[in-house]
């Protein structure tokens, strides 16, 4: 079967699917690997890295796919690439199905197979192939990063001859993979820490990171849904935990946001008031701006100033830090193909949860039922 590794072509995209190392490992398993050219240039991939590992370099997208059984990006497909796919082909990428409704759409009618790492379940067995996880880890380093760097402060508390200064705060909303590992990153740095979710399953990893978590007491089920991920909470909760959220944001100094509910817009929870309040030369780390941002004020790839607060909506931040975020995506993608494939032929078991999971497309179908509810509604 080929395999072929599509260059990423969307703006700022920096990240490709498979590295030197994946290259033999696919190649291990019988696959003919593919790779168009100067894919992995902007991770610090050269062509020949990828000849070397046993890979051909295509310079053509159209002979590429043309011959391709299986497609494999990081960005979901375009429109003009999946015209080129073969019918019956599998392409496998990062894809929200139920906001990228073109895209499905064109998948179904070309009537290739669809799987997308946004989908792959967070089981045990699932864990090497979990993209999410890898890149959110990433995302939430480098805002802290950026943060600390923007920053008109010290992160650590320093005593110094001149006086002592006090070590930043910083408030982290939403306490998954990216929070934990911003909670993590800002403590490294020598901040104070206080970290906010709607699950209180997390109390206790926050608190293992040593930052302090702060919660709204509430004896329902409010913001626990199903799989371990958040749901949609109340409207009074939510007015409890605005009140919470001002007390805390006015003082400051990073804002990182993170809080996301699967197939659903991110939940609106800093409305401009609160910013208005924030100290002058603080900054927010919105990580959820993709789906539309935590912060009111929050624009999808943009960087905004208001009355003195930065607030940074720069999307998929994985891709600042382009050599491991490849790295860990290829290992997830390679997990992925190595379980499915046998004697070196794709078996596409529907019976089995990783792939009836992360399918979305077969057969001229649109196989999820989210996304299936998306499309009609
Ligand atoms: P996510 O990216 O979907 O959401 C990020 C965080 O935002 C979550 O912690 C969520 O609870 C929080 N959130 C949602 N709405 C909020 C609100 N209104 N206010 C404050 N916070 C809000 O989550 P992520 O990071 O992808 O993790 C989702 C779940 O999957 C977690 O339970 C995580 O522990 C679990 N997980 C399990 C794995 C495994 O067992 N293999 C691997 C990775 C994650």
């Amino acid at each position: 079967m080929n395999i072929a590794i599509l260059k990423e072509n969307a703006s700022g995209e920096t990240r490709v699917a498979a590295t030197p190392s994946t290259v033999k490992e696919l190649i291990k398993y019988g696959l003919k690997v593919s790779i168009q050219s100067d894919a992995g240039l902007s991770s610090h991939i050269s062509n020949e890295d990828f000849i070397n590992a046993g890979a051909t370099i295509i310079k053509s997208k159209d002979e590429l796919l043309s011959k391709a059984n299986i497609i494999v990006k990081v960005l979901p497909p375009t429109l003009d690439q999946i015209v080129l796919f073969q019918s019956n082909a599998t392409v496998i990428s990062f894809c929200q199905t139920t906001r990228e409704l073109d895209t499905v759409k064109a998948l179904r009618e070309q009537s290739v197979t669809a799987l997308s790492m946004h989908l792959i379940p967070r089981t045990t067995l699932a864990q090497k192939m979990d993209a999410l996880s890898s890149q959110a880890n990433i995302a939430g380093y480098k805002a802290v990063l950026i943060a600390a760097s923007e920053l008109g402060v010290y992160m650590p508390l320093l005593m110094t001859a001149a006086g002592t200064i006090r070590p930043a705060k910083v408030l982290v909303i939403g306490a998954g993979v990216a929070g934990l590992q911003a909670i993590a990153t800002a403590k490294r740095l020598g901040a104070q820490v206080e970290a906010f979710d709607v699950r209180p399953i997390v109390k206790e990893q926050v608190e293992s990171l040593g930052a302090k978590f702060i919660e709204v007491k509430s004896d329902s089920e409010d913001g626990i849904g199903e799989g371990g991920y958040a749901k949609e909470t109340s409207e009074e909760y939510k007015k409890r935990q605005e009140e919470l959220i001002e007390k805390h944001i006015a003082n400051a100094d990073v804002v990182i946001t993170t809080a996301l509910i699967p197939g659903k817009s991110a939940p609106l929870l800093i409305p401009k008031t609160m910013v208005d309040n924030m100290r002058n030369g603080s900054i927010i780390m919105d990580l959820a701006s993709e789906n539309g941002g935590n912060c009111e004020l929050t624009k999808m790839n943009e960087i905004v100033e208001h009355n003195g607060v930065r607030i940074n909506g720069i999307v998929d931040m994985a891709r600042l830090m382009p050599i491991h975020a490849s790295e860990l995506y290829a290992k997830n993608i390679t997990a992925l193909l190595t379980y499915v494939l046998k004697d070196g032929q794709l078996e596409l078991n529907l019976k089995d949860e990783i792939v009836s999971e992360s399918m979305y497309t077969h057969l001229g179908e649109i196989t999820n039922e989210q996304t299936k509810l998306a499309m009609e509604s």
